[in-house]
């Protein structure tokens, strides 16, 4: 297995340095003047940045920072779907695209932004009519489709907080989430399209609800015609009760720190954190980093950002962000090689996109694709290409800057967090020369060191945790229902210096330019998605023939990291941990968690290497998964059991 992710070795040979063209440093969004400005006076520059927002009521303080708990933009009022649709109809632009969605199968909607005023209000009247009131949450599993969106804003708009659970989790994991928010209401799908055929969603969004006492309603979007099981009183369907009500909807207006949604993430312990975002700041940070790390130009540019609404980078650069700055953006439901795998870039050319935004896992499956296939289509309309969700080699860096850039684009390497909410460290385009897997500096506005285990900062060269050091306004206010996990979580590592800990490593070169280095927790990044290790361990550990499990996450060429399991079977399935066994533990974890958590491998093993106080090492395990010698075994309690594990392992991939 080749190790693909950067490493302190490979980062310290590369030097290759992409300075700004002149060209594009002319029109760019933002000047080099704006990092000093952000540092001389943060809370001014943040009030600036948050006067692109309508405000029905302004702030009277910037900043109400009592560590670890951030109030911004105090007392100031404001409707972030107000802000997202309604204000860029009222200003004229009701005409302009706001999505371009394309759907797997080939059909395709445009939508305006009056369009989008107009569905969004009927779906504010719909969920009034449900029950819905400000403060309530709604859990949202849908696949990409207008309607999404559309759910998302009408929470907004009436100040209810949307709880997103991407599409491939499964029933137990949607099920956990409802419960822990006691969401009344579901938007679900009856089903959706996967790889040109249609696959179910109501059946498992049903298991989820069956008994989740909060759940008051389902509203059900059709999508692919499929008869689905239904339960009368509870079940809606969407055109029956969105379509029928009346497009005008007056957006009232919510404090700053009203919240806006939940979003679950995997954290070191097996139950996810539901991590809380609020309404004045998130949007301030999340329209400020799309107007700079993207240059972005209302009604010029054509902006694409991959990800799915699941995730945060849907949340702040699908509909927050982009709707925010008047974006005109394309929404795409299906997989990158459905019909073909030159997809994406036939949608490139159709729209003319000019920001185009995705993550390195997707980068190096088109590297393993071919250049021949991006060659067929006209990408002259680039402008800037982004990356996100996990460190991005230097080799699939220069690949994305030759066979999609041409070399004319500028790459920008995002670095954030579900919890940062938005952009954190960036290049800006036109602005800040860029390095082949850097993402360089932290944005105007944002402050972040590299710090020792003593918490001294490293110096250029050096090498150390990531930590935040001043408050931000897109920040997490908290973990939902759970204020001591926050603070435990974040910000007891370095609770006498106050900074946030990220839980990533990284680096500054000589030149003091950031590299990050992946998680330096128990969390895998598989294909940018975050993972917990004891999450899967439980998953192991819940089936009738594990005794024990550890997971890690090793290299993968392709996904960044793949998950490893090395699990221990009980009495009678020891005897007979052949493929059926392992495949029926597989199958387990992605019923229990869904697909995305599925192990790439599971070895079989009889002892597991454990510290004198019963802590599973990890890190050995790695070198096993990884194929390196393994490191000093000195704190095992059993040093033997290495062996025992390197020589007996039966290899069930
Ligand atoms: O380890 C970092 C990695 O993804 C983690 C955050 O994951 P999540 O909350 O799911 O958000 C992903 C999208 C913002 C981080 O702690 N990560 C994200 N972006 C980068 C990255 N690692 C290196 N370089 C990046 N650009």
């Amino acid at each position: 297995m080749a190790d693909s992710g950067p490493t302190l070795s490979n980062l310290s040979t590369e030097s290759r340095s992409f300075p700004p063209s002149e060209e594009f440093a002319a029109q760019a969004n933002a000047t080099e003047e704006w990092y000093a400005r952000g540092d001389d006076d943060r809370e001014g520059f943040w009030a600036e940045q948050a006067d692109r927002l309508h405000w029905h009521q302004k702030w009277d303080q910037v900043l109400d920072w009592q560590p670890p708990f951030a109030k911004w933009f105090v007392n100031g009022k404001l409707n972030v779907a107000y802000n997202c649709v309604d204000r860029h109809v009222d200003d004229g632009h009701g005409e302009q695209v706001a999505f371009h969605w394309e759907g797997e199968p080939g059909d395709s909607r445009t939508i305006t932004y009056a369009d989008l005023k107009s569905e969004v209000s009927k779906a504010a009247n719909a969920l009034t009519e449900l029950g819905v009131q400000a403060g309530d949450r709604v859990a949202i599993q849908l696949p990409m489709i207008p309607e999404a969106v559309i759910s998302m804003l009408a929470c907004a708009r009436l100040g209810a907080m949307h709880s997103v659970v991407f599409g491939g989790f499964s029933p137990g994991a949607l099920k956990a989430r409802i419960e822990d928010a006691e969401c009344k209401l579901l938007i679900t799908s009856d089903g959706q399209f996967r790889r040109g055929k249609p696959a179910p969603m109501k059946e498992n969004t049903d298991e989820a609800v069956k008994d989740t006492p909060s759940i008051e309603h389902v509203l059900v979007v059709k999508r692919t015609e499929t008869e689905v099981p239904w339960t009368e009183g509870r079940d809606v369907w969407w055109h029956d009760v969105v379509d029928r009500q009346s497009d005008e909807h007056e957006a009232q207006a919510f404090d700053a720190e009203h919240p806006l949604f939940i979003l679950y993430t995997s954290g070191t312990t097996g139950k996810p954190k539901g991590i809380l975002h609020t309404s004045g700041g998130y949007l301030t940070q999340a329209a400020y980093t799309h107007h700079v790390v993207f240059d972005h130009k209302p009604g010029e540019s054509v902006y694409w950002c991959t990800a799915d609404i699941g995730w945060i980078t849907g949340h702040s650069y699908i509909v927050y962000g982009p709707l925010a700055n008047r974006a005109t953006s394309v929404l795409y439901e299906g997989t990158p090689n459905t019909p073909h795998e030159g997809r994406h870039w036939e949608i490139v050319q159709k729209h003319g996109v000019s920001i185009y935004y995705t993550a390195p896992t997707l980068i190096r499956t088109f590297m393993k694709w071919g250049k021949e296939i991006p060659e067929k289509y006209d990408l002259s309309s680039l402008k800037v290409l982004g990356s996100v969700g996990e460190p991005i080699n230097p080799e699939a860096w220069m690949w994305y800057r030759e066979n999609i850039g041409h070399d004319r684009c500028p790459i920008v390497d995002t670095w954030w967090q579900t919890e940062t909410g938005a952009i954190m460290i960036a290049p800006l385009p036109g602005v800040t020369a860029t390095k082949p897997g850097s993402a360089m500096r932290t944005i105007p506005g944002i402050s972040a060191e590299v710090v020792s285990e003593e918490a001294e900062p490293v110096g250029p060269g050096g090498g150390g945790y990531l930590v935040l050091d001043k408050p931000w306004p897109s920040m997490l206010r908290g973990i939902w229902g759970d204020e001591e996990r926050y603070k435990d979580t974040y910000w007891s590592r370095f609770a006498d210096q106050g900074y946030y800990f990220a839980g990533d490593g990284a680096k500054y070169d000589d030149d003091g330019a950031i590299w990050l280095l992946g998680r330096v927790d128990d969390v895998m990044n598989v294909s940018g998605h975050r993972i917990s290790t004891t999450e899967v361990e439980s998953a192991l550990v819940s089936h009738p023939t594990v005794a024990e499990a550890a997971v890690v996450g090793a290299s993968d060429e392709t996904t960044g990291q793949g998950i490893v399991a090395f699990v221990i079977l009980r009495g009678n399935a020891a005897k007979d941990g052949g493929e059926d066994a392992i495949k029926a533990l597989r199958d387990h974890v992605s019923k229990e968690i869904g697909p995305i958590a599925k192990p790439k491998k599971i070895l079989v093993v009889e002892e597991l290497p454990k510290t004198r106080s019963g802590k599973i090492m990890r890190r050995l395990l790695r070198d096993v998964a990884e194929n390196r010698d393994v490191g000093d075994v000195s704190t095992l309690a059993d040093s033997t059991v290495m062996d025992l594990i390197s020589s007996g392992l039966k290899d069930g991939s």
